[in-house]
């Protein structure tokens, strides 16, 4: 399905600008930086389709990509620490939280969790959120080539140990590096069969 054509459709900034409800849908949440917006990138195989960048709170808007008919791709705005005025950033980290509870046709929500930090208590919170919202989540890990290989393991633990107190987590966690590729067919692979 990542061989049809990918495009951006629009960036929205409350949920009445949402496109229509005619499709499948998978997003991408997670702390600002985490590499949401790169991880787009690395999936359709478009080195600048999503902006990412080095600041936190590069993505403010909720931003649909398309896959041919195929099903939408959706960028989310981080939470937690965003280098932007506090008004902008409590605007959309509202607009978040209503999508992620209120979009019927998302299948999916890819919680993306960097592996040298593990899950913290904001990533807790939208776990919690999504647990209540009865929409299934899905661990990714990223930047798994600068994880410190002793350290691998031992955030994996705190990895799972977290999921296991969430009933909306999909118990398999998905490794990947943006960077060097890592993983990335296999989240491909998962994304096509929710669609
Ligand atoms: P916001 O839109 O601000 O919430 O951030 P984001 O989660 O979309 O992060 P973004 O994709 O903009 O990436 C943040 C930074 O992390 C960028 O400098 C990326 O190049 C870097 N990055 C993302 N993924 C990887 C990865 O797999 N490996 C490495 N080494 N760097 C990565
Ligand atoms: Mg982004």
């Amino acid at each position: 399905m990542f061989a049809g054509e990918v495009e951006f459709l629009k960036g929205v900034v409350a949920m009445s600008g949402l496109p229509p409800a005619d499709r499948v849908e998978v997003c991408f949440a997670g702390r600002s930086n985490v590499g949401k917006s790169t991880l787009i990138n690395a999936l359709t195989g478009r080195k600048a389709l999503a902006r990412a960048s080095n600041t936190p709170g590069r993505t403010q808007e909720v931003n649909y990509f398309t896959i041919g008919e195929a099903c939408y791709l959706v960028d989310l705005p981080g939470y937690g620490f965003a280098n932007a005025p506090v008004a902008v950033v409590a605007k959309w980290q509202a607009l978040l939280k209503q999508y992620l509870q209120g979009r019927q046709t998302l299948r999916r929500a890819f919680v993306l969790v960097d592996h040298r930090h593990g899950v913290k208590q904001v990533d807790e919170e939208i776990m919690s959120l999504l647990d209540s919202a009865a929409v299934t989540f899905q661990c990714v890990l990223t930047k798994a080539d600068k994880v410190k290989a002793t350290d691998r393991e031992k955030v994996l633990d705190q990895v799972r140990a977290a999921l296991a107190r969430h009933p909306a987590a999909y118990p398999e966690i998905v490794l990947t590096s943006s960077e060097k590729g890592d993983g990335i067919e296999t989240l491909r692979s998962i994304v096509a069969g929710l669609s």
